[in-house]
Formats: structure tokens, sequence, C-alpha cells
């Protein structure tokens, strides 16, 4: 049994040592906003915080949580940086599909936490691990600067 700090909220959660997070959070917990794309880091769909990391929650296995807390898409909006985001993706209509939008969205509030005002090289850097098959990148770049300005 471990404990584990989500979105502010206390778990008693029983898995396995190598159970990755997004299972934990999707098949234990039933937090579905966090997306199975790829399982192999290539793709971004699962990407929460770790602590004031960005982790791809399909690798991060619960030996590698040692009591940081955990903040998925359903608490992205819980700070101010995240609820600019949020109002940002929203302003721009980034969203197509939507099935990688929840992992952009926590690359991008990693980003703008560690750097509020990026450039398009520091936008393009911070977010090249999250793949859109949409293609809706550049509505991502200019919601990212709507939200660093915002
Ligand atoms: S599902 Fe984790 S990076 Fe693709
Ligand atoms: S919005 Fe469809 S995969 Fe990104």
């Amino acid at each position: 049994m471990k404990t584990l700090v989500i979105n502010g909220v206390s778990h008693q959660v029983e898995a396995p040592d190598d159970m990755p997070l997004l299972w934990v959070l999707r098949d234990v917990l039933g937090m579905t906003g966090t997306k199975y794309g790829c399982g192999i880091a290539q793709c971004g769909a699962c990407t929460v915080h770790l602590g004031d990391e960005a982790v791809r929650a399909c690798q991060t296995t619960m030996d590698m949580i040692d009591g940081q807390p955990i903040t998925t898409i359903e608490g992205a909006a819980m700070n101010a940086i995240g609820a600019k985001v949020q109002a940002a993706w929203l302003e721009k209509e980034v969203v197509q599909c939507d099935y990688c939008q929840s992992g952009q969205i926590m690359s991008a509030i990693a980003l703008l936490s560690a750097n509020p005002k990026p450039t398009d090289a520091d936008i393009d850097d911070a977010m090249a691990g999250n793949i859109c098959r949409c293609g809706t990148y550049v509505r991502i770049r200019e919601a990212i600067h709507a939200a660093a300005s915002a």
C-alpha cells in the first residue's frame, strides 16, 4: 500500500512496484483524463507532473514515486498558470480530436512554470515530445503565447 497525493488528494493505492503510473491513474483510480498513446515515452499523451516536473506516466512506475505530489489534467487548473493555459486553449480553439491534448496542456504548464515568457524556439523545444496526429501545433504555440501574456 502506498499513499499517492494526486491533485491535492491522498489516495491509498495497492499496486505492484513496477506498475506504470498511467495504469494506476486510469485503471486503479478511474482517472481517465490522462491518455495512453504509445506506452514507450514517444508521444506525450500520458504527460503528468511529478512534483514540478512533466513526466511520462507510461514510464513512471510506482517505485519511482517517493512522496512527490502528482498533478494530472483533472487538477491542471488548480494553480494560476494551469488556469491560464486551459483558458487560452479554449480561446484559441486548439483542440481537434482531443486525444493528445491533456498531455499537451500538462507540458505547456510545466514550460510556463519554468519559463514565463517562452520564445517560439523555447516552445518548440519544450513541446517536441508531445505528438499531435491532428497537427494542432500552430494553435498550441499561439495558446502558449496567449497564456504567457494573460
Ligand atoms: S503513452 Fe506515454 S509517452 Fe506515449
Ligand atoms: S488533437 Fe487529435 S491528436 Fe492532437
